[in-house]
């Protein structure tokens, strides 16, 4: 007699950033003549637990905003999405949100892809003794470079999920590439995306800069995060977070200012930082239903319909590839 297989979620972690590339990619940014850093420095252990922590706030709509309009709306979002499909996870972290699609999309296998396999190993462990016959797949890799998905994911269907508005974090441009990524990634199946909407700066600008100061202390953690991989000596009381509306580019910008003429040394290098000199630190771009159908298209997908709550403030797209 055999005894019944239990499935366990199978691991790949693909290319990383040497550390080399890093520090490269970090301090061309602090040189600029208008510095910035790429807002994935925002993501080191402190900082995910700080990003988890703004969710919970109240002036932060976005998460509880797509959860609604999710379980709202999940029985007609399933009904039109490919049953037995392969369900791929961009950024699944602690893959709750794709959790809550598995009964009613019943997928063939879940794909969990983010930045390191390590901060899916614990979430993949505990979801495969829930759904102990789901095949799983946890992926490490950092698809806003490019989204070359291996062949261990298959060749069926795909539905990917992209929630929380993450697309808003990258530039229109960059959002339209990798939107045209995700159109070939999904052989023929099609994308779930979640979408912050534009809406009144008295409602937006609480929920970048709360008044807790959760997500100042996010944006400062960026700075303690620099020291560790270039070995600068950035010191947080210097810096002040700032977080409000570029109606021009319909985005949220947060940027660290400088409380007074700081100098910020590295080995290798340094940087002088006038009082008030700022460091832009993320977009976090707010669509209209219109521009957001017209990026889709720009990309190459086909009928897409929609989701949203009441108020108008979030959108869930699914838009066939
Ligand atoms: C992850 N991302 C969608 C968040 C956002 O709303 O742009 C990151 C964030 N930054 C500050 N608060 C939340």
């Amino acid at each position: 007699m055999h005894a019944p297989s239990i499935r366990t979620p199978q691991f790949i972690q693909l290319q990383i950033q040497s550390d080399e590339a890093l520090r490269a990619e970090l301090t061309a940014g602090l040189l600029a003549r208008e510095a910035y850093t790429s807002p994935k420095y925002l993501y080191d252990a402190l900082g995910s637990r700080l990003f988890e922590a703004i969710t919970e706030l109240p002036e932060y709509y976005p998460t509880r905003t797509e959860a609604a309009i999710f379980s709202a709306h999940m029985a007609e979002i399933a009904t039109r999405l490919p049953a037995g499909a392969t369900l791929v996870d961009l950024g699944a972290g602690n893959c709750e949100k794709a959790a809550r699609l598995f009964d009613a999309l019943q997928p063939v296998r879940y794909v969990a892809v983010d930045i390191s396999v390590d901060f899916l190993q614990g979430a993949l462990q505990s979801l495969q003794r829930q759904y102990p016959g789901l095949d799983m797949l946890g992926i490490g890799m950092d698809f806003s470079a490019s989204l070359a998905l291996p062949s261990q994911v298959g060749d069926g269907r795909r539905v990917l999920f992209y929630p929380g508005s993450s697309i808003g974090n990258f530039t229109t441009p960059q959002a339209l590439s990798l939107l045209k990524q995700v159109r070939a990634a999904c052989l023929g199946g099609g994308l779930l995306i979640g979408v912050d909407l534009v809406k009144p700066h008295a409602v937006l600008e609480p929920a970048y800069d709360d008044a807790l100061g959760v997500t100042a202390a996010f944006n400062k953690n960026l700075l303690l995060h620099i020291n560790q991989i270039i070995g600068s000596d950035f010191q947080v009381q210097d810096w002040a977070h700032q977080a409000f509306f570029n109606e021009a580019d319909s985005r949220i910008e947060m940027h660290l200012q400088a409380l007074r003429d700081v100098t910020v040394t590295w080995p290798g290098g340094m940087r002088s930082f006038r009082q008030q000199e700022r460091i832009h630190t993320e977009n976090s771009c707010k669509y209209t239903v219109a521009g957001f159908e017209d990026l889709l298209r720009a990309a190459g997908f086909g009928a897409v319909q929609r989701w949203q709550d009441a108020q108008g403030w979030f959108a869930v797209f699914w838009a066939q590839a």
